[in-house]
This record gives C-alpha cells, structure tokens and sequence, in this order.
C-alpha cells in the first residue's frame, strides 16, 4: 500500500515538546520553554487601532503583497533601505516568509545549507521544500573562544554544485549569536564562488543587546543582491498571534515571491496589517523591546548561573542555549524532567535543535522574553 501521506510531509522533524508541555500546563509550572512573548508588553496604540481597524469595516482581503501603509513603515526601518512597492511583501509571520522564500528558490534534490544549531522550523522548512539540508556545525564555546563560531573550512567544504541556498539567522535562536562582518564576508565570497542564495532570517533584528547595532545581510555590499530577508513583527512588538511577517528582496525575486505567496496563503490578517501601519511601529519612544529583554536576559543569566549551567550571553533575540554538564551527567531530557518535577519550571531540552542528538543531549534551551515578576517566580522556585 502507498503510504498516506508525502514523503516530504513526513520527514518533517516531530515536535517533541508536546507531551512535557502538556505536563507542564497540569502542574502550572513556570513555561521558559518557548518564545511565546510575555514581554515586552503589546504596545498600546496597536491594540487599539486594531480595534478601530475592525470597527471601521477592513474585513476583506488586502494586496496579497501587503498594506502599503505597513510595508513603508517596515522598508523606512532598515539601515539600508528598501523600496517598499518592488522589494518588500507582507507575509503570515516569518514562518511564511520562509516556505515563500524556499519554495521559490529551491528544486526537489538540491542542498540548502543550515548552521547547526538552528532553529527547528528550518530543517522542516527545507524538508517541506523537498530540498536535502546540509548541516555545518557551529563550534561551541570553550575557554579559549566564548562564541559560537563557524568553521570557515567546514563552511567552505558545504558549498558545491548541488548547493542552492544558505539559511542564516542573525541574532539566532537558540544560540543568541550575531553573525560577524568577517563571517558575512566570507559566505558572501562562497555564496558568489557557487552561485547561492543567503536566506537570512532576522526576525530578531530588533531584540540586540549592549547599544549594538543590527547588522543585516543587506548592510553586507558583497551580499545585498544575493539575499532575501525574513522578518517579523512577532517578538519585537509582541504580537505573535497576529502572524504578521514580510519578506525583502531584490524587485525580479519579489515578483515571484508574491506569485507564490498568493498560492500559500494570499496575504495576511488585512486590519492587523492596517493597525500596524497607522502606528508609529519602530518609533523608539513605543519600542523599548531590547531594552526590557536585555534586562530580562541578565536576570536569566544569573539564575541559570548559580545553577551550574554555563552558556554564551545572548548578543540579541529571546533564547539563552545553556551547558548543563557543569550541573549534571544527566542528559538534557532527564535533566528537564528533573527541573520540571523538582521545581516546576519548564526548560526546553536541546536536542530538536541540533543535527546529531549526542551534541544537543548537553543543552537546554531558556526562553528570558518574561515580565520580570514571571522570572523572579523562577528564581525562587530553581534557588530555593
Ligand atoms: C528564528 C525564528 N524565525 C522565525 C520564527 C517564527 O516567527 P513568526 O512568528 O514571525 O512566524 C521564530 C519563532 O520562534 C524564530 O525563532
């Protein structure tokens, strides 16, 4: 019998988070397991023009490539700016805007490059796209490097004649680690050698700590023509439920984002989209967001320090990836099990997020985007 369901649909990697979720939730336990904001607050005025948006009657479809009101606000907020009419499109959250992107540039068979460790939904993603994933392993920190670093020649060896992309993601989850000029530099200089796109999902551009600046791809000369960028609205104005995202390119690649994007989902909620763009969205007066998280994200370190565990401070978006071989010989599942059940608070175990579970069994994965009140329960019930 042929099976039921594609052979695409089913190598896509079981979220294995469920079953202690749903432990957690029975025991009301503290959730530091996923990204779902709880901080910053959902500003205000969005809340409230979402309101009048619906009131006013904007309940049908919007232009599948999106309000133009959002889109300039979005383009108008990049360091180096993008033409909102020809190089931007609204998307269902970043999530979209990346099946748009990989389902535009990739073919069944070929090789899309994933830094390891990554986010889940990437592997998914590419899975999804009928695309092979190949895996460069990020280094991890040790004394003689905090960071997580690429190995230029293992990066160099990724790259061949199958190679049709690179998914990047900068400030990244799990890690928290910006990608460097130099790293940039040299993907640009790969990227050019074998013809590959960059996918760069910068979902956390907003959310970077310590008065750095966000260093996207498209400040990158060698790499603004040859990449597309995922963003989102989600975490950076709290607003994940809206699933509003967008996708940049260069004019002759969102032509053609936009003829998928009206096959995947046609466009996003229309009056959010309106309420976003009648804000002020990026005024730094209403978007205190890296402020609040980094404050967030010491308060975690901290916890998580006097715990035993031992990690690279987040450089930018919500994730702290921690060691917990400085705690335990347990292996991360065990170990979240034991946290869960000994103090009631849910860590996210790290294997989901790396290609070879040996590595991902030493990791736990903690979500600081939580008011200060929520971690200050989660100090007393991890340090009693
Ligand atoms: C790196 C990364 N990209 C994309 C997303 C999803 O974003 P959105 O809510 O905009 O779909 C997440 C959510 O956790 C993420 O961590």
């Amino acid at each position: 019998m042929r099976p039921a369901v594609s052979a695409r649909a089913g190598r896509i990697p079981k979220g294995n988070l469920a079953e202690l979720f749903v432990l957690a939730r029975s025991r009301g336990a503290i959730d530091l397991a996923v990204g779902t904001p709880e901080a910053p607050e959902t500003p205000r005025p969005l809340v409230e023009e979402a309101v009048r948006a619906l009131r006013s009657g904007a309940n049908q479809y919007e232009f599948p490539q999106g309000g133009a009101n959002v889109r300039r606000a979005i383009a108008a907020s990049f360091a180096t700016p993008a033409d909102p009419d020809t190089e931007l499109t609204i998307t269902v959250g970043g999530t979209e805007a990346l099946c748009v992107a990989l389902f535009s540039l990739v073919d069944p068979g070929d090789e899309v490059i994933l830094l390891d460790p990554y986010y889940e939904n990437f592997l998914g993603a590419v899975e999804l796209a009928g695309a092979r994933p190949w895996f460069v392993q990020m280094r991890e920190p040790g004394p003689d490097d905090p960071d997580w670093r690429l190995d230029p020649e293992e990066l160099a060896a990724a790259f061949g004649p199958a190679t049709r992309a690179i998914v990047l993601n900068t400030p990244a989850n799990p890690t928290g680690q910006t990608l460097t000029i130099e790293e940039l530099e040299l993907i640009a200089e790969l990227c050019e050698r074998w013809d590959v796109t960059v996918i760069a999902d910068e979902v956390y551009s907003r959310l970077v700590f310590d008065d750095r600046p966000h260093l996207s791809v498209t400040d990158v000369p060698a790499l603004r023509d040859r990449s597309v960028v995922v963003g989102s609205l989600s975490k950076s104005h709290a607003i994940s439920g809206w699933r509003l995202g967008f996708l940049r390119a260069r004019p002759e690649l969102t032509t053609v984002f936009r003829r998928v994007h009206e096959i995947t989902t046609n466009g996003a909620a229309a009056p959010l989209q309106l309420a976003a763009g009648l804000t002020d969205l990026f005024d730094a007066g209403t978007l205190t967001a890296a402020k609040e998280l980094s404050q967030a994200r010491d308060e975690t370190a901290d916890i998580l320090t006097r715990m035993g565990l031992t990690f690279r401070m987040p450089q930018g978006g919500c994730f702290i990836l921690a060691d917990i071989r400085g705690a335990t010989d347990e292996d991360c599942r065990a170990y979240v099990r034991r946290v869960l059940d000994r103090s009631s608070v849910l860590l996210a175990p790290g294997t989901p997020f790396f290609a070879d579970e040996e590595r991902g069994r030493n990791y736990v994965r903690v979500a600081f985007n939580r008011t200060p009140e929520t971690l200050a329960a989660a100090r007393s019930r991890l340090l009693p």
